[in-house]
């Protein structure tokens, strides 16, 4: 039975992942943070499910850059496949926690390639990289696998130091290591305090009767959208290929925060107009007037990269990869199963 280790298993991308592998009849080990409170929630069906089995989804408590017991851990698992997904994900927390962001988003990716150094030199990685790299692509729409990178977020500079790491142990140490380039990509499983989910639970409640009104940032904010567990697709397959090799995940297709607000609220029935300019903006229900969205400087980064766009090509012809599920058909999954 292949052997595959997750580090971010009770994340969005690593719970998809996870239920991915073990219907391809993986036994997965994920990675687990101990906290005080329970944070699993996102893998509970799958421990739970009897078509798991017991032995064939296997946790273990440890931290990315606790060196020795990771190191440890890796040796003892031997996994034929890595999918290092952990780390602080939030882009714009990343201005008020750049060490730990940086610790965690590049450092880490240090720590795992020299550990792999020593491991049996067939296990392949894949690391998870971000559109964020690209910041300011200064007019190159789309972007793609030979854009310049320009971070414009500490975010955005730890995954810039975890990709071009990645492709050194690749070229001077013969390492299998994959980067996945990932646009955005959301679900009904993304973190609370993610823009689409924040605007999915939002507009169901609304939907609901709830007197709630949205808060958001920018509402400019240009990105491509996708659904996680189509790219979690493209991560397996990208550890399939004969070659390590770097790959754009994207929908080749951009939205605003505005239009993917609007998008959610015609979609449980609540049409609504947005008014006014900045941080004066509203969004107003259709039918009785009511302010539904605002927008609060609290929400606003430092620096926001204006509209990332990704060219998806080089994953289609050689993954035989492609986004199905993007823009209004997104909003309308992800406020569905808001309402349960
Ligand atoms: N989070 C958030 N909260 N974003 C807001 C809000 C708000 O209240 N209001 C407006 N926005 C805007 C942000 O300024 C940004 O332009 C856009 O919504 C998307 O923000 P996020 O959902 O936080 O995602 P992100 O694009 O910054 O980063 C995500 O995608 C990257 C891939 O491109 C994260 O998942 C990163 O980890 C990932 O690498």
């Amino acid at each position: 039975m292949k052997k595959a280790f997750i580090t971010g298993i009770t994340g969005q991308d690593g719970s998809y992942l996870a239920e991915l592998l073990l219907a391809k009849g993986y036994a997965v080990h994920g990675l687990v943070r101990r906290a005080s409170a329970y944070n699993r929630s996102r893998i509970d069906h799958l421990r739970t499910d009897e078509n798991v089995g017991s032995g064939r989804l296997v946790l273990h408590y440890g931290e990315l850059n606790d060196v020795t017991s990771f190191h440890r851990l890796l040796h003892k698992i031997e996994p034929a496949e890595i999918y290092h997904l952990a780390g602080q994900s939030h882009v714009g927390l990343s201005f008020e926690l750049p060490e730990v962001t940086c610790l965690e988003n590049g450092m880490a990716t240090l720590h795992l390639l020299e550990s792999m150094r020593e491991l049996d030199t067939s296990t392949r990685l894949y690391l998870a990289q971000s559109s964020e790299i690209f910041g300011a692509p200064e007019g190159e729409d789309p972007q793609d696998e030979t854009t310049p990178v320009a971070p414009r977020n500490p975010y955005g500079c730890a995954k810039v130091f975890s990709m071009q790491l990645g492709k050194v142990y690749r070229e001077s140490h013969g390492l299998f290591v994959c980067n996945g380039i990932a646009f955005n990509h959301e679900s009904p499983r993304r973190g609370e305090n993610f823009v689409t989910r924040k605007i999915s639970m939002g507009a169901a409640r609304i939907a609901a009767g709830d007197e709630a009104v949205i808060e958001l940032g920018n509402l400019d904010g240009r990105r491509d959208w996708g659904y996680a567990p189509e790219y979690v697709e493209a991560m397996w397959r990208m550890l399939q290929q004969d070659r390590a090799d770097d790959f754009v995940l994207a929908t080749g297709r951009t939205h605003t925060v505005r239009e993917f607000a609007a998008a959610a609220f015609a979609a449980v029935g609540v049409p609504v107009d947005f008014q006014g300019q900045g941080v004066e903006e509203v969004a107003r229900r259709r039918d009785n007037g009511a302010i539904v969205l605002r927008v609060s400087p609290r929400y606003f980064r430092p620096v926001d990269a204006v509209s990332l766009r990704g060219n998806p090509a080089k994953a289609k012809a050689e993954l035989g990869w492609k986004a199905q599920t993007q823009g209004a058909d997104l909003a309308a999954l992800m406020v569905e199963a808001e309402r349960g």
